[in-house]
C-alpha cells in the first residue's frame, strides 16, 4: 500500500518489515473508522427509539453501513490520481466508513438528517442535496459528510462517515442503476438510460403520492376523534394530547433535569 515497496533496491526483510508495518497502521485506520459507524449507527437508533415513542412511528425503515474494500479503495485512489497511502486514504476519501439510512418518506430524511446534525459532537462537512437536485441520470439522495470523534486511551481521533439518507423508492431506483452502470461500465445504452430516467420519476411521483396519503390519513384520524367535550374534558384531554405530541426537543430538556448528574451533586453536598 506504499509506493516505497515499488523500489526495486529494498531487501526482502525490509519489505516484509514495510508490510507488516503497512498491515498494523491499516488495522488501526480500520478501527477508527469502525468505531466511528458504531458511534453513528447508535445515535441513529436512539434517535429512531425518541422518535417511534414520541410520534408513534418509526422514521427508518432500515439502515446498513460499510468499510470500503481495500481493493474499492485503491481504485478510488487511483482513480484520482492519488498515491496509495494512508495519509491519502484518510485525507483524500470522504467515504471510507459509509452508512445508508433508509426511510418511509421524505419528509423524515430532513427530520433524521437536522437531528444528526444538531449534536453536539457531529461535524457537518459538507452536505449534498440531490432530492432538491437531482442528478441527471434521475439519482436522488441526501449525503451529509460528517466527522465524529472517536476516544482512544491517548485522545481522540476525529473521523469521517459519509451517511447517505434515501426513502425506500429512492434505494430501489439506486440499486438497479447501480447494477446496471457496472455492467455496462459506466456506457448504458440510451434507451435503458431514458427506461431508468423514467422509472426515477415514476419512484418520485410514488413518494410524493405515499407521503400526501400518509398525512391524509393522519389528518382523517384526528378529524375521526373530534368529540365535543365540555370545558373541563377537553383541557385534560388537550394536556394528554400535548403530552402525546411532544416534539423530540421538549422530551429532552424535560428530561434533562432527571438526568443531570451535576445538579444532583450540587443538590447533594
Ligand atoms: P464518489 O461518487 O463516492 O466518488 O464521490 P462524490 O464526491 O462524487 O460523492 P457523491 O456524494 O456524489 O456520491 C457518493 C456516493 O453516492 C457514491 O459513492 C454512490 O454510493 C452514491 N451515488 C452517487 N451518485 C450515484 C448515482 O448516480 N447512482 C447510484 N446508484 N449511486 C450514486
Ligand atoms: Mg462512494
Amino acid at each position: 500500500m506504499d509506493t516505497d515497496l515499488n523500489d526495486e533496491k529494498m531487501l526482502p526483510e525490509a519489505i516484509i518489515t514495510k508490510l507488516q508495518d503497512t498491515a498494523k497502521e491499516w488495522a488501526q485506520i480500520q478501527l477508527i473508522y469502525e468505531s466511528a459507524l458504531k458511534q453513528v449507527n447508535t445515535k441513529i437508533e436512539i434517535l429512531n427509539n425518541e422518535f417511534t415513542m414520541v410520534h408513534k412511528y418509526n422514521p427508518i425503515e432500515h439502515v446498513t453501513s460499510r468499510i470500503k474494500s481495500p481493493e474499492s479503495i485503491v481504485k478510488k485512489l487511483k482513480h484520482n490520481d492519488k498515491d496509495v497511502t494512508m495519509d491519502n486514504i484518510v485525507m483524500c476519501l470522504n467515504d471510507v466508513a459509509g452508512i445508508r439510512i433508509v426511510c418511509s418518506f421524505t419528509s423524515d430524511i430532513y427530520k433524521i438528517a437536522d437531528m444528526l446534525a444538531k449534536q453536539g459532537d457531529i461535524t457537518v462537512l459538507k452536505i449534498k442535496d440531490y432530492i432538491a437536485n437531482p442528478k441527471p441520470n434521475g439519482y436522488k439522495s441526501y449525503h451529509m459528510i460528517v466527522s465524529v470523534p472517536v476516544y482512544l486511551s491517548g485522545g481522540a481521533v476525529d473521523a469521517k462517515v459519509e451517511i447517505q439518507i434515501r426513502t425506500i423508492a429512492m434505494d430501489f431506483w439506486a440499486s438497479l442503476e447501480h447494477k446496471i452502470y457496472y455492467k455496462y461500465e459506466g456506457n448504458a445504452p440510451g434507451n435503458i438510460s431514458r427506461e431508468l430516467k423514467e422509472c426515477a420519476d415514476l419512484a418520485a411521483f410514488l413518494d410524493a403520492k405515499m407521503l400526501a396519503i400518509n398525512e391524509e390519513i393522519n389528518g382523517v384520524s384526528e378529524e375521526q376523534t373530534e368529540i365535543v367535550y365540555t370545558s373541563e374534558e377537553a383541557a385534560e384531554e388537550q394536556t394528554e394530547e400535548k403530552i402525546k405530541e411532544e416534539e423530540p426537543d421538549d422530551m429532552a430538556s424535560r428530561l434533562k433535569k432527571f438526568f443531570s448528574i451535576n445538579q444532583r451533586k450540587r443538590r447533594s453536598v
